[in-house]
């Protein structure tokens, strides 16, 4: 080889590496500036297992805020087709938070809007995020790992408030939560929990959407008044529902997640909502009927043999 032409691949070589070594250098430079000027906040994983073991974990079966020293806080969330639980949560100013999140069902991305928090959340694993707002304000949560077809409508929001704010109104919801707890299905709002974790993937009058969710108006009725209809309605919502079923003449195919983390009462007025929407008639659905079907350790597929025996 002659050595003159050597020389000059070498030359444009040795150009190239200096341009990728100057792209190479003003990415850490851009890194390090954003980590000096905006913090880090990089999730570590807090534990790994089945996403069923985690999920009985006592923070994963009752999620949202707790107190755990002074100005510490622990906030514990469930991802899940197509909805952050809980939905908002309330933190104080300037107080330390620590986030563990985890999934129920696929893999979600949580994310603050207008703050660098942002964790992808994966079903069996708990990731552990530690921040705080110094900032008063509405900050909106959304999902960004595509995870279906309700995947835009996964919102949640974090409300940073006053720290004496937050005081004064979590010791009012305190007695209040206690009151609705003695009222039973009565005092809850099935409208409000129905808009809150259905309304999503059935529509916000229930019409739900053919092929993929399956429509609630009449048809949830319909099943109230069949024998063994009012148990099945409790049980899809405690354990889900999964696999084929057939709604009006059409297929679905999905998955329906458990709500058992809902209050006993929570779940009664939800339903009442449902059958309210249209159909006949049925008796008030109770908080001590919900009660009776918990603790039966079913299936979302169980719940499918289920509905096969009630409306055959
Ligand atoms: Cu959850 Cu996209």
């Amino acid at each position: 080889m002659d050595d003159r032409h050597h020389h000059e691949v070498a030359k444009w070589e040795r150009r190239w590496i200096a341009i990728s070594g100057l792209m190479t250098l003003s990415f850490v430079i851009l890194i390090a500036y954003s980590l000096a000027t905006e913090g880090a906040h990089i999730a570590q994983s807090a534990a790994r297992g089945s996403p069923d073991t985690l999920l009985q974990q006592a923070m994963f079966t009752d999620p949202g805020v707790r107190v755990v020293g002074p100005n510490q806080l622990q906030v514990s969330i469930v991802g899940q087709a197509f909805v952050w639980v809980p939905e908002t949560i309330r933190v104080p100013q300037g107080a330390e938070v620590e986030f563990y999140l985890t999934a129920r069902d696929v893999i979600h991305g949580w994310q603050v809007e207008n703050t660098n928090l942002n964790v992808e959340v994966i079903p069996g694993e708990v990731s552990r995020l530690r921040t705080s707002f110094d900032e008063v304000g509405t900050y909106r949560v959304t999902c960004n790992e595509y995870c279906g077809i309700g995947h835009q409508n996964m919102l949640g929001w974090i409300e940073v408030v006053p720290a004496s704010q937050w005081a004064a109104d979590t010791a009012a919801e305190g007695a209040a939560v206690g009151e609705v707890m003695a009222e039973g299905g009565a005092g809850v709002d099935g409208a409000a929990v129905y808009a809150a974790n259905c309304a999503s993937c059935h529509g916000p009058a229930g019409a739900g959407i053919a092929g993929a969710f399956p429509p609630l108006a009449e048809h949830a009725a319909d099943i109230a008044v069949t024998d063994g209809g009012r148990d099945y309605l409790i049980d899809a919502m405690l354990y889900g529902l999964m696999g084929p079923i057939v709604v009006d003449g059409v297929s679905y195919n999905g998955v329906m997640p458990a709500w058992g983390q809902l209050a006993d009462a929570e779940i009664a007025a939800v339903i009442d909502h449902i059958v309210g929407l249209g159909g006949p008639a049925a008796d008030p659905f109770t908080a001590d009927e919900v009660a009776a079907q918990r603790g039966r350790g079913l299936s979302a597929a169980d719940v499918l043999a289920i509905r096969q025996q009630v409306l055959p």
